[in-house]
């Protein structure tokens, strides 16, 4: 069994990112990243840091699947979605995906941060933009254009310091 496994999902490169990042703050050689599509046997891990890209306001059923799978772990979610600095949302996010985890893990928080999204959404918006409700949707283009740089070096800062706190967390209830 190895001590750290980083698994994710990410269809568009934002949330592998993350992934990368936290993977290489983690302590030591006992440890993997892996893309859950993948072939290759996921290996058993004491501490697992499990990333997602938001469809929906949550993760993918890949994901929920693995999660719910897990018993007598420690888990840290991580996931990338189009909102902007939104904490009321991510904490949404956060419980949709953590609801997957069996009580008997320990379950450590969660990292979510701002991620660009395909151009075919701005086109979309701007198809179903009227008079009406031009300012509910420019809102949405201003989110759109801001996360053309996400995640940003700030971000993947933020990813550090999240390991940091997590591993701390692990150190204390050792
Ligand atoms: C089909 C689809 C559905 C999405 N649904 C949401 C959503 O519900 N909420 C949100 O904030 N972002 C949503 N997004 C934006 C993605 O979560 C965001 O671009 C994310 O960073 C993609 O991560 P990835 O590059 O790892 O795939 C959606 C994107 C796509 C393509």
């Amino acid at each position: 069994m190895i001590e750290y496994l980083v698994l994710y999902q990410s269809e568009s490169g934002n949330t592998k990112k993350i992934a990368a990042t936290i993977f290489s703050h983690l302590p030591g050689t006992s440890k993997d990243l892996i893309d859950i599509t993948t072939d290759k046997t996921i290996p058993e891990a004491r501490v697992y840091f499990i990333g997602f890209c938001v469809h929906r306001g949550s993760c993918s059923m890949a994901v929920s699947d693995f999660l719910s799978g897990l018993s007598g772990k420690q888990i840290a979610l991580f996931g990338t979605c189009g909102m902007g600095d939104s904490p009321e949302y991510y904490s949404a996010i956060e419980y949709s995906a953590n609801a997957w985890i069996e009580s008997d893990n320990d379950y450590l928080g969660a990292f979510i941060c701002q991620g660009k999204m395909p151009h075919r959404v701005r086109q979309k918006y701007e198809a179903l933009r009227t008079d009406k409700n031009a300012s509910q949707i420019n809102l949405c283009i201003r989110n759109f254009d801001a996360a053309l740089t996400h995640p940003d070096s700030l971000d993947l800062e933020h990813a550090k310091v999240f390991v940091e706190k997590i591993l701390r967390k692990i150190k204390a209830e050792d």
